[in-house]
């Protein structure tokens, strides 16, 4: 088995770029993310061995894996893109601060440790680079399904004989509280009705796995999922689908170099929206069932955008979005709506000679001639993605810092942009 855990040595790696290349060719997309880490968390519901491929090796994985091994799983595989994994003997309850604030979507085993062992004790994540990003509507919904809770020194305690189904509201649009409620709600005793739910498709994955495992779970997709629970649930077998964020990351790559790249393994619907703001600015994008092709032929225009719960823009491409308006012909206005303090990155922009004001919630992008290489200092993990972006792009080079939030996220970005042409190389 590789090692689970190698954090420390890449904290101080840099990315460097020469811009101004014009991309080309073919590029593959990895498994999502954001699909793989809540059916991991989900394995907790089950006892026995757990298959999952298709697994992207990031290091938000690795992070899911090692506090999935404290919690007293067993790794028997985590090769390539595969991961299996022994529940049997899952009997500790406690997902320590170390582990939640590196990765904030360990907060998904809260739910999956009170449906299986009655108690569960998880740090609070605290704030983030883009925004506060509380868990009180997880916590709500739990204790809705009769769990206690109590937060003290930091911690999430919780415990429960066994949880109740209930009906529960989400106020906000939830992607993890969605997950987590419903993983919940699989082992929880009678019906739950979970209202104004996340229709993301990894929230709808993670539905229909669970329902091959033996949970009872309807309306994934829409607004209002019912869970019928069940008393226990069979290991899960998964193939993880391409990441759709990873893919719009790659389509606005070739847009902003006025490159032609055929993104391959991918699902072009689940990116529609972009395809659709990429095509008004005027880019090319050319769909067939598992590919996209994206020209940059030529100048392009502001559009405006605003970010919103899925099948809305997704929040995850704005900022990289906003490196490509950076260059456009003429204005464009980027609202984000769903987080409050995500436009990090348009400071680092700006020093790249870009023109953006921010004011609230509002972005407004006044394109440029042309950007220049500057050194840079990656945020979180999109906003490191919209750097690379940027300086693709630009004249000259470009020092990325920090990129240790790209690592959590992208999967061998480099090796992936220099077949594509890109002069990118990462110093030690
Ligand atoms: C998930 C994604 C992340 C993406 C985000 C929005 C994963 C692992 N991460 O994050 O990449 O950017 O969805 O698409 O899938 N909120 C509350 N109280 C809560 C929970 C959330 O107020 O208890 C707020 C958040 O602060 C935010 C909004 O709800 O303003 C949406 O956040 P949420 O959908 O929960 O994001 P995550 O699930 O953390």
């Amino acid at each position: 088995m590789t090692a689970l855990c190698s954090q420390g040595n890449e904290r101080m790696d840099k990315i460097i770029i020469e811009g101004s290349q014009r991309l080309k060719g073919e590029l593959e997309i990895s498994g999502a993310k954001n699909a793989v880490l809540p059916v991991m968390a989900a394995m907790i519901l089950t006892a026995g061995l757990n298959k999952i491929t298709g697994v992207p090796r990031v290091r938000d994985v690795t992070t899911m894996l090692h506090l999935l091994n404290d919690l007293g799983g067993r790794t028997e595989e985590f090769e390539e893109d595969r991961i299996s994994l022994d529940t049997t003997d899952i009997n500790n309850y406690e997902a320590p601060y170390d582990l939640v604030s590196t990765m904030r979507a360990s907060c998904l085993v809260l739910g999956p440790l009170l449906a299986r062992l009655g108690k569960a004790k998880v740090s609070l994540p605290g704030g983030c680079a883009i925004g506060a990003r509380p868990l009180d509507l997880h916590i709500r919904g739990l204790e809705a399904m009769g769990a206690e809770i109590k937060l003290e020194k930091g911690y999430i305690y919780g415990s429960v004989e066994r949880l109740q189904g209930t009906r529960y509201y989400f106020d906000t649009v939830s992607v993890t509280g969605t997950a987590n409620l419903m993983m919940a709600a699989t082992l929880a005793e009678g019906e739950t009705v979970l209202e104004n739910v996340a229709k993301e498709p990894e929230v709808v994955f993670l539905a229909d796995v669970l329902n091959k495992c033996g949970a009872k779970i309807e309306g994934q997709g829409t607004d209002i999922m019912v869970i019928q629970g069940v008393s226990a649930l069979k290991p899960i077998e998964c193939r993880i689908f391409p990441d759709r964020i990873e893919t719009g990351t790659y389509m606005i790559a070739s847009a902003i170099t006025g490159g032609d790249v055929n993104i391959i393994n991918c699902i072009p619907s689940q990116v529609e929206t972009l395809t659709l703001k990429l095509r008004q600015a005027g880019v090319i994008v050319e769909e067939a069932a598992t590919s996209i092709r994206v020209i940059g032929d030529g100048p392009f225009n502001g559009v405006n955008l605003k970010t919103q719960p899925h099948p809305g823009f997704a929040t995850d491409l704005q900022a990289q979005f906003m490196a490509l308006m950076t260059l456009a012909r003429g204005q464009s206005i980027i609202l984000e709506t769903v987080f409050e303090n995500r436009f990090m990155h348009a400071a680092e922009l700006n020093r790249m000679g870009a023109n953006i004001t921010v004011q609230g919630h509002t972005a407004v992008v006044s394109g440029v001639k042309r950007l220049s290489g500057a050194p840079l200092m990656a945020t979180d993990l999109r906003a490191s993605a919209s750097l690379v972006l940027a300086a693709l792009a630009a004249e000259g080079e470009s020092i990325i810092s920090r990129v240790y939030h790209i690592d959590r996220g992208y999967f061998g970005m480099e090796k992936k942009l220099s077949r594509l042409g890109a002069k990118i190389r990462r110093k030690k």
